[in-house]
């Protein structure tokens, strides 16, 4: 935890001040940027956790296919597609958890100051709650976790009667009270920001120790809180800054960063970012994507579901069709019934793998020196590309943003993505 702590540095951009005379009034930032660091306590990862959670986030599981799915993964070892440790304390099932094989956490985390105490928050382009561990828990579900004291804060206000609830497919989630206080995220601050606060937490939250809540980057109309949806972070700052955008830079073993209100022009390849248009009427950063390469060979998708960009699922998860297209050009690739999904030797570097943004031409590639998401064994590993096992949306994860650096228009609704900087391509 400390080390964890001191790893995180600050830094907001004043870049208009660096362009004119020092003002009289000391400027609010209008473009500001958060690192995101590794989860530094994240077990080992585990592929079939890996893709149990993200059929639990959706609620997926509902064809004869993807409950097969998620009873493999299951057995694989996650427990997290059978668990049901459903809101409350930690009490519920506790299946096979207890080992790496309870890998539903949080892989990457940043810095979150509500009110006058800070926290370790996963940011997630998935979801539109910002909830919070609090001193209401019990304590074995506090475990290590920083928790939201309310009435050390000066500036938190209770909402009389607000009350919030995020239940996954299986039945996990968390669930509280709601306030609203400052936070401040990397120097930007958003006074009167809803804070949803943790009352109840599934036991997946309880064991990701490092991990105090969620800041949720989609659209607000999937906030939960009631009777009164409350807006996103990113909803109530936008209109403060330089650009009604952020960025994702993700990186896959050091530190990456969001960046709010301005593009860095460093942080990609080929000089300008390809933008797709976003249909936001699901709540998701949602775009189109109907063709797909396997190296340099392009295929079309022609019953492409939508796909949404997701910071919060690590894998990418495409339409089966293209996942059994794909692994076909995998030497020794195979569905692994026992590890929860496709699966090929170490020894092989599997091709590239491209997935079309939007209708702009762009196709985003994943090397294949970064298709592999974790070792299964000695001479087996999972890949990062797997099947949605025919569920209604593909979800472009964090294999995805580890090649890719994407921009979030709110202005505009529209997803910017090109190469990353400074990573290798094979
Ligand atoms: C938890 O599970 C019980 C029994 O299955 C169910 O009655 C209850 O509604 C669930 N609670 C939540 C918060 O999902
Ligand atoms: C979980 O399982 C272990 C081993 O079977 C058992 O000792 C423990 O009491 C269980 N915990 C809960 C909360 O059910
Ligand atoms: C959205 O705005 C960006 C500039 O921020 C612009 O470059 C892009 O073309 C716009 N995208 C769409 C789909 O309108
Ligand atoms: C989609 O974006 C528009 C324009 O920004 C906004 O007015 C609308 O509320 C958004 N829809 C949803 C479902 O969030
Ligand atoms: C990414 O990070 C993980 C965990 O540290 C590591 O096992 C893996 O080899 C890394 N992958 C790449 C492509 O660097
Ligand atoms: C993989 O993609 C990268 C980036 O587009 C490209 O530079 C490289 O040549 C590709 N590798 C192969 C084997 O096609």
């Amino acid at each position: 935890m400390p080390s964890f702590q001191s790893a995180l540095v600050f830094t907001t951009l004043v870049t208009s001040a660096l362009a004119a005379p020092a003002p009289a009034a000391p400027l609010v930032p209008r473009s500001f940027e958060v690192l995101q660091v590794r989860n530094p306590n994240a077990p080992p990862r585990n592929g079939a956790a890996a893709m149990a959670k993200a059929f639990a986030k959706f609620g997926f599981g509902n064809t004869a296919v993807q409950r097969r799915a998620m009873a493999s993964a299951a057995m694989a070892g996650s427990g997290s597609a059978s668990q049901a440790a459903n809101g409350t304390t930690g009490g519920g099932d506790n299946g096979s958890v207890g080992t790496a094989s309870a890998n539903m956490g949080a892989e990457f985390l940043s810095q979150v100051t509500i009110g006058n105490q800070q926290f370790n928050m996963d940011f997630d382009t998935g979801s539109s709650d910002l909830w919070v561990f609090t001193n209401a828990l019990p304590q074995q579900s506090v475990g290590q976790h920083s928790t939201f004291i309310a009435n050390k804060s000066p500036s938190f206000k209770q909402m009389q009667g607000a009350t919030w609830q995020i239940s996954y497919g299986d039945g996990s989630g968390a669930a509280g009270t709601v306030g609203t206080d400052t936070v401040n995220i990397g120097g930007a601050t958003v006074t009167n920001q809803a804070v949803e606060q943790a009352t109840a937490v599934s036991q997946s939250f309880v064991q990701d120790m490092q991990n105090d809540g969620l800041v949720g980057l989609a659209f607000s109309s999937l906030n939960t809180v009631k009777p009164q949806q409350q807006k996103t972070f990113f909803a109530n700052v936008m209109p403060n800054l330089d650009q009604p955008l952020f960025t994702a830079n993700l990186k896959n073993d050091s530190t990456g960063k969001y960046q709010f209100g301005t593009v860095d022009q460093t942080a990609f390849t080929g000089g300008q970012l390809n933008w797709a248009a976003v249909d936001n009427s699901s709540g998701f950063w949602q775009i189109q994507s109907n063709s797909f390469m396997v190296g340099n060979q392009k295929m079309q998708n022609p019953t492409a579901t939508p796909a949404i960009a997701d910071t919060g699922t690590s894998l990418l998860l495409v339409d089966d069709m293209v996942a059994q297209t794909y692994y076909s050009a995998v030497p020794g690739a195979q569905l692994n019934q026992q590890a929860g999904g496709f699966t090929y030797p170490c020894s092989t570097t599997p091709p590239n793998f491209s997935v079309a943004i939007g209708n702009s031409g762009y196709m985003a590639t994943v090397p294949g020196s970064m298709i592999t998401f974790a070792q299964v064994d000695q001479a087996t590993c999972f890949g990062g590309v797997q099947s949605n096992m025919g569920a209604p949306m593909q979800i472009y994860g964090d294999t995805m943003f580890k090649a890719q650096f994407v921009a979030f228009n709110g202005g505009n609704n529209s997803l910017g993505v090109a190469p990353k900087a400074g990573i290798a391509m094979n």
